[in-house]
């Protein structure tokens, strides 16, 4: 259902996590991909356990320049570009008080203002391919109000704005735009808070577990996809139930 056969997609922090399992998902699919990240030694090695539709470019998703080179690079290896997957991304874990200002707006600047540059630079191409989709990747954060989370939950709060005014403005481009926030997810980013897999394991949500990074894959190769053709501006939460609002799973008398 989920075909990509002949899109191009352009997935940046691809080297590892989350973004390396959409690659492998998309690939899967039959997509092309350009995998895009600081990493350069993993993310080389990532598009080169894909085979012979992957690439991996440097890119730091903060600089406009990185953009405009990869962009160019995919359009000459692959001819066009079909998708973009805005996934790179770094968390915090601060209080707002206790938050750096200088820490904020790198969080700020990696998060969002890397989305907003990769969407500008992406659009042309995709208006002369005749439309296309991108599938930023927001959080939970960016769906309720997370403690110790700050500029992170700030920062996916704006992805998601951007998401949905960008989708309203791109409609009749034919490019969709759509959000998705994943739960507490299995990653390298967040194996180093002490979260363990499996059942039972994640009380925070109504499914007991964290998620697998399939899972959310899975949702952005739907969202690449034209199975969810008319899908836009949605905000899509694979998050084992996190965000339905405060966990009651037992009637009091009952
Ligand atoms: N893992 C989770 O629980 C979770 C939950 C919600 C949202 N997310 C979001 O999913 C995305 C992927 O997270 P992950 O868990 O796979 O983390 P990860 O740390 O494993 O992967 C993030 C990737 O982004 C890259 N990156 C960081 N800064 C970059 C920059 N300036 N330019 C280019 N690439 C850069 C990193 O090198 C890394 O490869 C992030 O946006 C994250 O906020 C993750």
């Amino acid at each position: 259902m989920n075909d990509l056969s002949g899109k191009t997609v352009i997935i940046t922090g691809g080297a590892r996590g989350l973004g390396a399992e959409a690659a492998r998902q998309a690939v899967a699919a039959g997509a092309r991909v350009v995998l895009a990240d600081v990493l350069d030694e993993e993310g080389a090695a990532t598009a080169r356990e894909l085979g012979d539709a992957a690439r991996y470019q440097h890119l730091d998703v903060t600089g406009e320049e990185d953009w405009q080179r990869v962009v160019a690079y995919a359009r000459e290896e692959f001819g066009s570009v079909d998708g973009l997957v805005n996934n790179a991304g770094i968390s915090t874990g601060m209080f707002l008080e206790t938050e750096s200002v200088e820490r904020f707006r790198k969080v700020v600047d990696i998060n969002l203002t890397g989305v907003f540059i990769g969407m500008k630079t992406v659009i042309p191409a995709m208006k002369e391919a005749g439309g296309g989709s991108i599938v930023n990747i927001s959080s939970a954060a960016g769906l309720m109000g997370l403690a110790l989370t700050s500029s992170y939950g700030a920062s996916k709060w704006g992805v998601r704005g951007l998401s949905k005014l960008a989708a309203v403005e791109l409609g009749t481009d034919r490019i969709r735009v759509n959000s998705v926030h994943p739960g507490m997810t299995y990653t390298p980013m967040t194996a180093e808070t002490g979260i363990r897999q499996g059942e039972g394991n994640y009380p925070n949500t109504p499914m007991g577990r964290v998620g697998e990074p399939g899972e959310i894959a899975g949702a952005v190769v739907f969202l690449l996809s034209d199975t969810s053709s008319y899908v836009t501006g949605a905000e899509l939460a694979v998050d084992g139930g996190w965000t339905t609002g405060p966990t009651v799973k037992y009637v009091m008398g009952q």
